[in-house]
């Protein structure tokens, strides 16, 4: 098989949530197979360790683009900042999202009193926002030359968390992973469902990619809770996502919409 399948030489790739831990990691993937990047993130967003790497090795093949996914104005103006400068976009990766690990403090609520409003705030990002984006971004690509989008969406689309991996972290009240991120999560994998059939006649390919738990600095008990869980036996490397991406993003799936590409190490076939 040609590795050309997989090149996106020319491509304009636009990647939402880019200056996080996984945004870094779509962007650069992409860049290695051809294409320069528009890397959407909140003015506001604290830039991560990968951002700040990969901003030195990629150069002006990556663009920062402003872009809250939560305002439609915002992602208009970011849309055509993109074609105005850079071109028009082939491919999206709709990555932008909010969970709570306990790392940020986490979700310290009990069940019964959940505020709404942190509910209301994470389908405002993962759901609508990628809705928006979708709207405005991909409404353009089927409007002109087609191209593939990528829904970045979460094992939890498919699975309710173990609350058991939180059960050794101190506190009065127990951590509680929030059930708002995986059903956001969850519509999102539908969403992706509704644009790939509305779309396919116009050349844009749908799909999601599922990441499960990736390495980032979490504590060993936590790691080993989730790594028993996994038939691969560890959390994902960041460079395991890599491959999966690009093949979404080129000619290699050319005949793949509507999927939900899972990269859980087989966690959800337990
Ligand atoms: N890290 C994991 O283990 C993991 C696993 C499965 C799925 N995911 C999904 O991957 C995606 C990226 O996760 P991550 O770990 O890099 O998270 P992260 O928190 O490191 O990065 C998310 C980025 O999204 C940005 N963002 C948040 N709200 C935004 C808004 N309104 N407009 C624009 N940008 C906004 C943040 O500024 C941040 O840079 C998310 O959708 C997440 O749900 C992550």
């Amino acid at each position: 098989m040609s590795s050309a399948l997989y090149r996106l030489d020319g491509r304009i790739a636009v990647v939402t949530g880019a200056a996080g831990k996984l945004g870094p990691v779509w962007a650069e993937a992409l860049i290695d197979a051809g294409a320069v990047v528009a890397a959407l993130d909140l003015a506001a967003a604290a830039s991560s360790e990968a951002w700040a790497t990969l901003v030195a090795r990629a150069g002006d093949r990556v663009r920062r683009v402003d872009c809250d996914v939560t305002e439609r104005a915002s992602i208009a103006r970011a849309l055509d900042e993109v074609v105005r400068v850079m071109g028009e976009p082939a491919v999206l990766v709709i990555n932008a999202g909010v969970d709570q690990p306990p790392d940020s403090g986490g979700n310290r609520s009990r069940i019964d009193d959940l505020p709404i409003e942190q509910f209301r705030r994470m389908v405002d990002v993962n759901l609508l926002g990628t809705f928006q984006v979708t709207q405005l971004v991909g409404g353009r690509m089927a409007a002109g030359g087609g191209g593939s989008i990528i829904n970045i969406g979460s094992l939890y689309a498919s699975v309710s968390p173990d609350q058991r991996f939180y059960d050794h972290l101190p506190g009065d009240l127990p951590f509680l992973k929030s059930p708002a991120y995986g059903a956001s999560k969850a519509a999102v994998v539908n969403l992706t469902k509704y644009f790939s059939t509305l779309w396919g006649p116009r050349g844009v390919r749908v799909n999601t990619l599922s990441p499960g738990g990736v390495l980032a600095g979490q504590d060993d008990q936590f790691r080993a809770k989730y790594a028993a869980r996994v038939p691969l036996g560890r959390m994902a490397r960041p460079e395991d996502l890599r491959g999966p991406l690009v093949f979404l993003a080129s000619a290699a799936s050319a005949y793949v919409t509507g999927h939900e590409l899972r990269v859980d190490g087989g966690f959800t076939a337990w």
